[in-house]
């Protein structure tokens, strides 16, 4: 069977371990999912697509705000109203569509200020943290006719997730590494739609539609001998887990690094014991670990990352590939950043001929990310 996007597979959650502590500010889990009788195979460096579906309490409210009946079929579905905002519909992040519609039809200050600034960042800071339900209710009095409510929602999308896992080690299951998000406003609580459906949801036992998403460039390098440079602060961690367990598996002589960050090395460390192992089996040559904040100052992969100038360039000059995943906003930039400044240190040379050695990396597929 050809399990893709149009067509997931019912795949059955086998574990569900909280990775994070106590003190967190983090809720980290790892999951196993079995690949059952799917015939589902996958490389390191491939990600799964879940399926997730809406939060019920959300769901309920929005109805409510509709002031329909949960039962009511509109016209030209096949489902009742509560099946397809609970499965059909992108019910937290707002489309701009609905924002617009809120705006014109509703007299709101701040709401028609961010819309017509050319400060994009007045409309980034209003939509901060802001639901569908929070724009439906801006104005209590703007009514909703609900087949055009329906026109203003995206269809629900999957998430991605890389896969922690190799498939050598593990032959029918695929692990994940999900850091559910939460956040809080004065009135309401709020959760992404499927970190939440996973953490919340989710039990041993419960099937969750999935499908792969292979990924043809953030790959190990076929030569088993070419060492690698792996940078994941955060969930970050999760593809290079299946990277070393595949290099160990294949008892690649290519040597390893690992660069990892998170906030406290007590609550946040997570995987610390499958990673301490790794170093104990010489299986990753190198590891350096930033906790951000077990001290009064923040210090992040690329601090450690620039520490080690000397070592690292040294491992790029003996081919290595560098390896980047987690945060796309800032991390993935930073990273670079301190890069071409160590590449500048190392050859001496100005910022233009370190971009242009970094370019060189880039075109030799040399400096692969992930990010997101
Ligand atoms: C290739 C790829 C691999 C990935 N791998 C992983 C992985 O291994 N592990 C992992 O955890 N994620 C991973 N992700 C991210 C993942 O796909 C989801 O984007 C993430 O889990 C959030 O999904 P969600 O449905 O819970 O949140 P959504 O419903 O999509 O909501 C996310 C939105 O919520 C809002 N939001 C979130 N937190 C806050 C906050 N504190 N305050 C205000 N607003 C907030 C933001 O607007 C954010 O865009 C990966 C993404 C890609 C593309
Ligand atoms: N697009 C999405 O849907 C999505 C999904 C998941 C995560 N994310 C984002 O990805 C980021 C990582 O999330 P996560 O939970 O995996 O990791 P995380 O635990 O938030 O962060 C890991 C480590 O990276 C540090 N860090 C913060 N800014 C950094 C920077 N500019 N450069 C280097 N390190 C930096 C953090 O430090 P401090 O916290 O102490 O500053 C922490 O020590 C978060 O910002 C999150 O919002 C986005």
């Amino acid at each position: 069977m050809n399990w893709n996007k149009q067509n997931p597979y019912l795949a059955k959650i086998t574990s569900k371990k909280l990775l994070s502590g106590k003190q967190s500010n983090k809720e980290v889990f790892h999951y196993e999912i079995s690949l059952g009788d799917s015939g589902i195979t996958y490389q390191p460096g491939d990600s799964i697509g879940i399926f997730p579906i809406n939060n019920s309490t959300l769901v309920r409210a929005i109805i409510n705000r509709l002031q329909i009946n949960p039962e009511y079929t509109p016209e030209g579905y096949n489902l009742n109203i509560y099946d397809l905002l609970e499965k059909k519909f992108e019910i937290l992040t707002p489309t701009n569509r609905l924002i617009k519609f809120v705006n014109d039809n509703i007299n709101h200050n701040a709401l028609n200020h961010s819309l017509t600034s050319k400060n994009k960042n007045i409309l980034m800071d209003f939509k901060y943290g802001k639901d569908v339900l929070d724009f439906m209710n801006l104005d209590q009095n703007l009514k909703f006719d609900v087949l055009h409510f329906l026109t203003l929602l995206k269809p629900l999308q999957h998430r991605a997730y890389s896969i922690a896992s190799s498939n050598l080690v593990f032959k029918n299951s695929v692990h994940l590494t999900v850091s559910t998000q939460r956040w809080q406003k004065k009135t309401r609580n709020y959760g992404g739609v499927c970190t939440t459906f996973l953490s919340d949801n989710c039990e041993l036992g419960d099937k969750v539609k999935i499908f792969l998403i292979p990924n043809k460039l953030f790959k190990l390098p076929d030569d088993q001998n070419k060492p690698i440079i792996m940078i994941g602060p955060g969930t970050g961690l999760a593809p290079f887990l299946s990277f070393i367990q595949e290099r160990k598996y294949l008892k690649s002589d290519g040597k390893n690094w690992l660069f990892f960050g998170a906030q406290t090395k007590k609550n946040d460390f997570i995987y610390e014991d499958q990673i301490s192992n790794f170093v104990e089996e010489k299986i990753l040559n190198n590891l350096d670990t930033a906790f951000s904040r077990d001290q009064d100052n923040k210090i992040y992969v690329q601090d450690k990352i620039y520490e080690r100038s000397n070592e690292f360039f040294q491992w790029l000059k003996n081919g290595a590939i560098i390896y980047i995943c987690g945060d796309a906003q800032k991390m993935a930039k930073d990273v670079e950043l301190t890069i071409i400044k160590l590449i500048s240190k190392e050859l001496k040379c100005d910022d233009k001929k370190a971009l242009e050695y970094l370019k060189m990396l880039k075109k030799e597929k040399r400096y692969l990310l992930d990010v997101y």
